[in-house]
């Protein structure tokens, strides 16, 4: 009989079209269920992304600063799709790594802004590896901050948009670059608009340090951290020049207060995990590529309250490592206070226009009557000695500030800011 061999054989074929059948249909399940748990996260997502925008923290109370959450909340969830990849990985790592022998790799915290733009130029220009951390928020004209950044990426510089209180975003930089050193000077600054949006002082200068300084601790190599602090802590402080062994518990501002709290979470985190942290007490700084908060009522009028100190050169600012887990606090600033009526005297010299001034009694609203630093340790620790006086400066401020902004009228030529000079006619 031949019939047995060939049913046996339908037999097989059978079942193994019927096992086809099994498999696509799994297959189908398979796909299926993919397809549901898309759509679901999709759904989730979009759910998500409607709930940020219409409820933002509570803590908020002010509405006008609602933007600032948006903008850091997309700003992530753009860096989430873009950043991670391997283009975005060799950008970062090129970025940090120095091009001379025993350079430091550097990550530097709030890189678009003044005293960060101008560091991390001047880092890169020695040899070092830098990379830029920042979340462009809009307390100040974000459209400077981009300046600074497209000049930046001129001079290899690469910024992360991104914030400090990422805490996987900070994770996955220390996972690609072994920095040697961290330079964290993004803060929430100024001390008026700590009355406005106190909140914002909290999560920049406390939550957000805490959180560096907790990716930092376990971090291998563990980084060495030179981070702002501020003049402003001396507060209520009388006694002139201000030393850093003064007492600093008597804080006139809720800025001053977070500043004053970096300082002491500072002394934790060395205590505890034996991390390297050097603040520096920067007195008002100012400068080409310098924000304007204090100079944007010149052309209006002029409020003058109490003393000016002289400014520094901000690429002093960043103090070497020297020995394991040190705890140190630095003065930087200028030595001899300027009255307000000379620093008005040398820009009406410089811009050719006569200031209206408003003279008003000081507000008790954060600001001091005085900032006069005592630099004595800087010097004897790293010869630090400002040389720009405030004339100079404000000559290089005034100049860039006409090119950048493209102010014609009533203003001196280059030329004539050049070959003048102002501080002997005042
Ligand atoms: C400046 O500060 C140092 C300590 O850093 C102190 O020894 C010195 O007396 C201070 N100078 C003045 C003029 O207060």
């Amino acid at each position: 009989m031949a019939s047995p061999p060939h049913t046996s054989k339908t037999l097989k074929l059978e079942r193994y079209n019927s096992y086809l059948r099994r498999l696509h249909s799994t297959k189908v399940l398979n796909a299926s269920s993919k397809l549901i748990f898309r759509v679901t996260l999709l759904i989730a997502l979009v759910l998500i992304l409607f709930f940020t925008l219409n409820y933002p923290p509570l803590s908020d109370k002010n509405p006008n600063h609602a933007h600032l959450h948006h903008h850091n909340f997309l700003s992530a969830a753009l860096f989430t799709s873009s950043a991670g990849g391997d283009a975005w990985e060799k950008q970062v790592r090129h970025s940090s790594t120095p091009k001379k022998p025993n350079g430091l790799s550097v990550l530097v915290t709030g890189a678009a802004g003044f005293v960060g733009s101008h560091c991390s130029i001047a880092l890169k220009k020695r040899g070092d590896g830098v990379l830029g951390l920042d979340n462009f928020n809009s307390y100040y004209d974000p459209s400077l901050k981009r300046a600074r950044q497209k000049l930046l990426l001129k001079n290899q510089v690469f910024i992360v948009e991104g914030d400090l209180n990422d805490a996987s975003l900070l994770t996955k930089l220390f996972d690609v670059v072994p920095f040697t050193h961290i330079l964290h000077l993004a803060a929430q600054a100024g001390v008026r608009y700590a009355m406005q949006n106190p909140q914002s002082y909290v999560s920049s200068n406390i939550a957000g340090f805490v959180n560096l300084l907790e990716v930092a601790k376990t971090a291998n190599p563990q980084p060495a951290i030179v981070w702002a602090s501020s003049s402003s802590v001396y507060g209520l402080n009388t006694q002139v020049p201000f030393s850093e062994l003064d007492r600093t518990d008597q804080p006139a501002s809720l800025y001053a207060a977070t500043k004053k709290a970096g300082e002491e979470i500072a002394h934790t985190y060395n205590h505890i995990y034996g991390l390297s942290l050097t603040g520096l007490r920067f007195f008002t700084v100012y400068g080409p590529w310098g924000d304007l908060i204090w100079l944007i009522s010149f052309s209006r009028k002029i409020s003058c309250k109490g003393l000016w100190t002289r400014r520094r050169k901000a690429q002093e600012a960043v103090a070497k490592k020297n020995g394991p887990a040190q705890l140190r606090v630095y003065n930087l600033g200028n030595t001899s206070p300027v009255p307000v009526g000379k620093l008005v005297s040398i820009l009406e010299g410089l811009l050719r226009t006569k200031a209206r001034k408003h003279v008003i009694k000081m507000p008790r609203n954060g600001d001091v009557p005085y900032t006069h630093a005592n630099v004595t340790l800087a010097y004897r620790d790293f010869g630090y000695q400002p040389t720009t006086d405030l004339a100079t400066g404000l000559r290089k401020f005034v100049k860039w500030y006409v090119d950048y902004y493209g102010i014609q009228t009533r203003v001196k030529k280059d030329s004539d800011i050049n070959s003048e000079h102002p501080e002997e006619s005042v």
